[in-house]
């Protein structure tokens, strides 16, 4: 997190109304959000989200579990900014074998997480290995998103891809929900270009609490560009929201979120 990051967002109020701001205007972090919130009722007894970070879904998810366990793969997980922060994972691995019993949970979380792996065949064979039969997976993969956690940035996903895969492991498919639709990835990307590479706000946005999952990026913010740039991106933002309803396009999205349940 750079000083000036850490100046800014010390002055009260600054880092809950930018944090509010900044999740609005990041289509990819509002539009999995609200995917999770709808679907978060489903959730049953012991859950573990594979793949933590830093926890960001607990508290959605909490009310309808009686169990939350956080794992991380330790050697990539100790790289990223999350890493330093308040909330941790509950287990460490060694992102290989998941250090649980057969059949120990009964929901699965994992959030943006099969990227990032090279084996995520194995990763998903691993999941259904420690859910209980009929037990629900709840995976969001991203389709079209820029290279993050470089160099472990492995793949992108189609929603056939995540069928198949899902499959193959021994989950059956029951939804498959878009994140976006063309219109989002284009704002998406826009306001992605204009936040890290004109305003060189990726120090800000850490010391928000955001880009938990990066290495720390102690940027200086050009804050004199600000009042050209975060206009353009709200209006994106915006637009993006109104174009995905008003002209849809099935063949683009942000990423997808999955439902299965281990078969029986
Ligand atoms: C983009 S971050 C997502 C973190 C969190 N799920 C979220 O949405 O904020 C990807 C995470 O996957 C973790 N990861 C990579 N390979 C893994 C594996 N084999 N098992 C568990 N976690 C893994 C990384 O350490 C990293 O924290």
């Amino acid at each position: 997190m750079s000083s000036v990051g850490r100046g800014v967002m010390a002055i009260p109020g600054v880092r809950a109304a930018g944090r509010f701001v900044a999740d609005w205007v990041d289509l990819q972090w509002s539009l999995l959000l609200g995917q999770l919130r709808d679907v978060a009722p489903l959730a049953r007894g012991r859950l573990l989200d594979v793949g933590c970070g830093e926890k960001p879904y607990e508290s959605l998810f909490a009310p309808f579990v009686a169990q939350y366990v956080g794992v991380e793969h330790e050697a990539t997980f100790t790289a990223t900014e999350a890493s330093s922060r308040r909330r941790k994972p509950d287990v460490l691995y060694d992102g290989l074998r998941l250090p649980f019993e057969d059949e120990a949970f009964d929901t699965l979380l994992s959030i943006q997480v099969l990227e990032h792996t090279p084996k995520p065949a194995d990763l998903l064979a691993e999941m259904a290995r420690v859910v209980k039969k009929g037990g629900l997976l709840i995976l969001s993969a991203p389709f079209s998103f820029r290279l993050h956690e470089e160099p472990h940035d492995y793949y992108r996903y189609t929603p056939h891809g995540l069928r198949a895969m899902c499959k193959t492991a021994g989950f059956e498919v029951t939804e498959i929900r878009p994140q976006g639709g063309l219109w989002s990835v284009l704002a998406h990307k826009i306001n992605t270009f204009l936040a890290f590479r004109v305003g060189a706000l990726e120090g800000v946005t850490q010391a928000m609490g955001k880009l938990g999952h990066e290495d720390a990026r102690p940027t200086t913010p050009r804050f004199w560009v600000l009042p050209l740039v975060a206009p353009v991106m709200g209006c994106a933002s915006a637009a993006a929201r109104v174009m995905d309803r008003a002209v849809p396009d099935a063949t683009e999205a942000l990423g997808y979120l999955v439902l299965a349940r281990r078969a029986l």
